[in-house]
């Protein structure tokens, strides 16, 4: 399977049994009317409206002008809505371009979604997702359009829409619309993204706490100047594809197999999945060629050091760290991107049109001094590491954050490293941190979504077996805001074959960092009672 840049666009990043927060007062009849004359009536500072329509139910929906590099020029609707599409200037020289997609069966929530990559593409598939479950939901593209960060070149007001602005200007002119069209503002707002959604998640939760009730932040890029460091530096590692350092595909199973062999049972259970990547401290000395070594299953010397140096923290000149090892499980999709023998696209466009401005900056010769100036120059603080959520605490607003543990492009070491900055920096323990802030660790599960486990916890419009809170991250965090029900696990759903089609294969829970998922030892391992979340 060749991987697809495209895929990378996605990512991103409710339940009948919770009640809807209102009933609506006007009927859908008249609000069909309104969204028809809407576009014509909204006045909205800085925002130009291009259209507002009603789109049926089961609508697959054509987007001619969604940009060819984001994905498909469609999207399915659900649910009966009226989309919005408009323009929000952000200065003179930058804007969003955004969509606003109103139920006509509305449950008083708001929900903004977030963003992938470096990418100016809006999520359509997560406000379709919202939309169905009666979200008043939102999206924008980031300040420009397409995969690239070509656009943040000799333009520093779209990199400043990149780093927070896109979503906040989102959420502000959201809000404004969804209360011009139901004739009452929402009674609860929310947040749904991962990746650079999971970094948006997060810089909200930071900077602008007052934007979201309620904040589901998956495989977060956050250290994000750092992140993309690290994403760069694997390439000197490898060396091209056949130099003498690089290793060949077809020996990346042979090294996963030797992970399984000696990191599978941590959790006490062999079934090919690391529980808790972190337990796992992999080299390949095992697998180093001798005289009577089977020549397709073994590696040179310089293949164990190239291993070795992948799974190794990414340190500054001074030792400091700058990002987290990569976690074992990961290495047959990593090994066709990060390990491919290719220098990392994002990381080339962050240092050339972010860090440098500088067209010819060569990614093939990055090393300290390109680490070191990123986390220094942290265009409009990107890095988003703030480690105070007292805002957040205050208002009574919930974060859940979650991580796959065999996430292929963002390390999920990173993730608890977080969790331990925001503890130690308020002063919290994690029986405190509980009250507003929750961490899991999602087994078998790559980035964002797809993987070997049960990764199927509600995080897309893809990826949900149910609606129960207990099984879908969504319907869970508003079930916390509204309902004060706080989850202590995610039910994940692995399905037969990895495709919902084919039907449910087992379920397992998913524990709350700092707990650690782990086989009781007997009965059935597809049981979710055969498993408990241990010290
Ligand atoms: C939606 O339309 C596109 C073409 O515009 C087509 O390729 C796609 O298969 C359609 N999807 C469905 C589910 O009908
Ligand atoms: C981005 O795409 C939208 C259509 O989705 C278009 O209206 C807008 O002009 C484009 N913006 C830029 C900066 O190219
Ligand atoms: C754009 O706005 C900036 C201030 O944000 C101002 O300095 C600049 O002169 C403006 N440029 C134009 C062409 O209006
Ligand atoms: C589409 O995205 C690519 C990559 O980001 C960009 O180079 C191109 O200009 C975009 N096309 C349009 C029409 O905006
Ligand atoms: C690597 O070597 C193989 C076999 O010699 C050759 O077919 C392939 O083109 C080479 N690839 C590159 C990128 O040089
Ligand atoms: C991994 O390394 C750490 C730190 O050296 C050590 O505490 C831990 O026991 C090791 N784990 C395993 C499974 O060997
Ligand atoms: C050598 O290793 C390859 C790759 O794991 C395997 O397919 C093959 O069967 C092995 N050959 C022998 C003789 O063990
Ligand atoms: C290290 O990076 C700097 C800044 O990009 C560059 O000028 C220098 O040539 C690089 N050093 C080496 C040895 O490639
Ligand atoms: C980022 O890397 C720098 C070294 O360049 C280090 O000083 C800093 O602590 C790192 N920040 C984070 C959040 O990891
Ligand atoms: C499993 O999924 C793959 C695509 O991912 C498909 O080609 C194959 O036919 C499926 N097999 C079964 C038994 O469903």
């Amino acid at each position: 399977m060749q991987f697809q840049w495209s895929q990378l666009v996605f990512l991103i990043a409710g339940s009948r049994s919770i009640a809807a927060l209102q009933q609506q007062h006007i009927g859908t009849d008249d609000l069909k009317a309104k969204c028809s004359a809407f576009s014509g009536e909204l006045q909205i500072p800085d925002a130009t409206v291009y259209l507002s329509e009603v789109v049926a139910a089961g609508t697959n929906l054509s987007l001619p002008d969604y940009n060819v590099t984001c994905g498909n020029p469609y999207q399915i609707v659900p649910k009966e809505i009226c989309r919005l599409s408009l323009y929000v200037a952000t200065s003179n020289r930058s804007g969003i371009n955004m969509e606003a997609w109103l139920p006509f069966e509305w449950t008083g929530r708001f929900l903004s979604v977030g963003n992938g990559g470096l990418a100016g593409c809006i999520g359509y598939n997560d406000i379709a997702y919202g939309s169905s479950l009666g979200f008043a939901s939102v999206g924008a593209n980031n300040g420009h359009n397409g995969t690239s960060g070509g656009a943040f070149y000799n333009n520093a007001d779209v990199l400043e829409d990149f780093a927070y602005r896109s979503v906040h200007t989102g959420v502000v002119v959201g809000k404004q619309i969804t209360e011009a069209f139901y004739g009452s503002s929402h009674k609860k707002s929310y947040y749904l993204g991962c990746s650079t959604g999971g970094r948006q998640g997060f810089k909200s939760a930071q900077d602008f706490p007052d934007d979201f009730d309620g904040i589901v932040a998956g495989a977060p890029a956050i250290a994000f100047n750092n992140l993309t460091s690290w994403s760069g530096h694997f390439y000197p590692i490898t060396g091209p594809v056949n130099s003498s350092t690089f290793v060949p595909q077809n020996l990346w199973p042979v090294i996963h197999a030797d992970v399984l062999e000696r990191c599978d049972a941590l959790d006490n259970f062999v079934d090919g999945i690391l529980e808790d990547a972190s337990l796992c401290n992999y080299t390949a000395s095992n697998l180093l060629c001798g005289s009577n070594s089977n020549a397709s299953a073994c590696l040179t010397e310089e293949q164990v050091n190239t291993v070795n140096q992948i799974y190794a923290p990414l340190l500054a000149s001074d030792g400091s760290l700058i990002y987290p090892r990569m976690q074992p499980g990961s290495e047959i999709l990593a090994s066709r991107i990060l390990y491919g023998g290719a220098v990392f696209p994002y990381t080339t466009d962050w240092f050339r049109y972010a860090v440098y401005n500088d067209i010819n900056w060569d990614p093939t010769k990055i090393n300290n001094t390109d680490y070191e100036t990123a986390a220094r120059t942290n265009p409009f603080n990107i890095q988003t590491w703030e480690g105070d959520l007292s805002a957040v605490q205050k208002r009574g607003a919930k974060i859940l954050h979650w991580h796959g543990q065999m996430d292929a492009i963002i390390s999920s070491d990173n993730s608890p490293r977080y969790y331990e900055h925001v503890s130690e920096t308020m002063g919290l323990s994690s029986a405190d941190l509980d009250d507003f802030y929750r961490y899991f660790r999602v087994g078998g599960t790559g980035h964002c979504s797809g993987g070997d486990g049960a990764w199927a916890i509600g995080q897309n419009l893809n990826a949900f077996d149910s609606l129960a809170p207990g099984e879908n991250i969504l319907m869970a965090i508003v079930d916390w805001v509204e309902n004060g029900n706080a989850p202590d696990t995610l039910i994940g759903t692995k399905w037969n074959n990895g495709t919902q089609s084919a039907g449910v294969d087992y379920k397992r829970a998913h524990c709350k960092y700092p707990l650690r998922n782990r086989f009781k030892g007997e009965g059935d391992a597809k049981d979710i009672e055969a498993w408990e979340c241990v010290e």
